[in-house]
């Protein structure tokens, strides 16, 4: 075997490290989720909260993993237990966490392939919700969707860093960017459009509860990927001397700007009303029906949630995937074999949950969302806690200084502030949100 320095891949450049990870933060959850969360929440004041927690809770946890893998170089278990021992579990926790995660979102991923097709080929027909319904509860067609978008990721993740990920991130970044762009000019265009928009974005803040506080630094930490190796994995490829902090900025100003502009798109058709996951694929086609060309911008906008989804699932299964290779001594083909396996084992069960099994449930919830809700109430928290107590606390504090300052060459001037908030503002406020949104669930049941 070769040693771990020539085995490990990295990415090429700058530019790479923010597409790649860009490509992780952007997904469903700035689409599919965000849209819907912020309608259900009071709109306005839940984008208000959601900047907050982006800033103050997010920012400064994307940092933090950054640094710990680009300070390691090795997979998530690896790398915790390489800058204090016995820290591992943090990372086999994340990678447990993200593992659940790609249960329910590939299932996702997977329909955006069917009504990109079913868009183009104009044949989704007149009736939207039925077409939802009898879709995703069908035991094969789902299925068969699921695994092909897990095959998609297999083959881009046996590529390798630099020619699997690193390439597919270079042409999918800034398709995704340039469909976006189409979609939210011709939104604006329409007049109806600005007018529902209006009323989406005015603040409601009579529908603010704890547990919007929750939902929200849930998405934060959700659509920033963090906690849960994904962006470890992609710190730990970064070129020597890139800066931190400063591709951080980046990929959360591009996710923050995406997650806004998909809003735009969707309450400027006039669907605020339609909630949870059927806003995306229900009201969305309905919409889009009306419009000239309709099934163009349909197909465009399916191209663009899938496009969303599988920059995000290749850093999901890179992250466990490199477990494998570094840990157990695999290969990447084989490593990544078994993530691909292991995939669509659950991703299938969560896709039956949602119809022939649908009877299975635990807390009143299916497989599918159980998966969702586990790990956005609780793991992302925990998760969330716990890395910014490990860099604010457990690492040493010089050598976390040195990292995060890459040997105080940069953000000298940014640091001071990333560490109070790693090591006072993040443990506290994610604690006492996590708890006061619990009771607040646990009393909606
Ligand atoms: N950030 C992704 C999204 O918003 C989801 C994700 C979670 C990606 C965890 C990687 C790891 O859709």
């Amino acid at each position: 075997m070769s040693t771990e320095t020539t085995k490990r891949g990295g990415f090429g450049g700058k530019l790479a490290a923010i597409l790649a990870a860009a490509g992780s933060a952007i997904g469903l959850g700035n689409i599919w989720r965000f849209p819907y969360i912020t309608s259900e929440n009071g709109g306005g004041a839940f984008i208000i909260i959601y900047l907050g927690c982006i800033l103050l809770l997010g920012l400064p946890l994307l940092i933090a993993e950054f640094a710990v893998g680009h300070n390691s170089k090795c997979n998530p278990i690896d790398a915790f237990a390489k800058i204090r021992k016995g820290w591992g579990w943090l990372g086999a926790m994340g990678l447990i966490s993200v593992f659940l995660i790609m249960g329910y979102y590939f299932v996702i991923s997977g329909w955006t392939i069917n009504y990109t097709i079913a868009s183009a080929t104009d044949s989704i027909g007149g009736d939207y919700g039925g077409f939802f319904t009898t879709f995703t509860t069908d035991i094969w067609k789902p299925l068969i969707f699921t695994v092909a978008f897990i095959l998609l990721n297999h083959f881009i993740i046996i590529g390798g860093v630099q020619g699997g990920i690193e390439k597919a991130s270079k042409i999918m970044m800034p398709l995704l960017f340039a469909i976006l762009v189409v979609l939210a000019v011709y939104s604006l265009w329409l007049p109806e459009g600005r007018e529902a928009l209006g009323n989406v974005f005015t603040p409601d803040f009579s529908k603010v509860t704890g547990k919007t506080f929750l939902d929200a630094m849930g998405q934060a930490f959700f659509t920033l990927s963090v906690g849960m190796g994904a962006m470890l994995i992609y710190g730990s490829y970064f070129k020597e001397g890139t800066k931190i902090a400063g591709t951080a900025i980046s990929v959360v100003t591009l996710d923050t700007l995406v997650a806004i502009i998909a809003a735009v798109i969707i309450f400027s058709a006039g669907v605020e009303n339609e909630s949870g996951m059927q806003l995306a694929f229900v009201a969305m086609p309905k919409v889009f029906a009306a419009m000239p060309l309709g099934n163009v911008w349909s197909m465009l906008f399916f191209l663009l949630l899938g496009l969303a989804a599988l920059s995000s699932t290749i850093s999901m299964h890179e992250a466990v995937t490199s477990y494998f290779v570094e840990k157990r001594g695999m290969t990447r083909t084989m490593g990544a074999t078994i993530v691909t396996l292991g995939a669509i084992l659950l991703a299938s069960a969560a896709s039956l949950s949602l119809g022939a099994w649908n009877e299975y449930r635990v807390a009143g919830m299916n497989l599918f969302a159980l998966l969702d809700n586990f790990t956005a109430i609780v793991m992302l928290p925990l998760l969330g806690i716990l890395t910014s107590v490990f860099v604010g606390w457990i690492w040493k504090r010089s050598d976390a200084k040195a990292e995060l300052t890459a040997q105080g060459g940069v953000d000298k001037a940014t640091y001071p502030v990333i560490y109070f908030l790693l090591r006072y503002v993040c443990p506290v406020l994610v604690s006492t949100v996590f708890v006061f949104g619990i009771i607040d669930f646990i009393k909606s049941l």
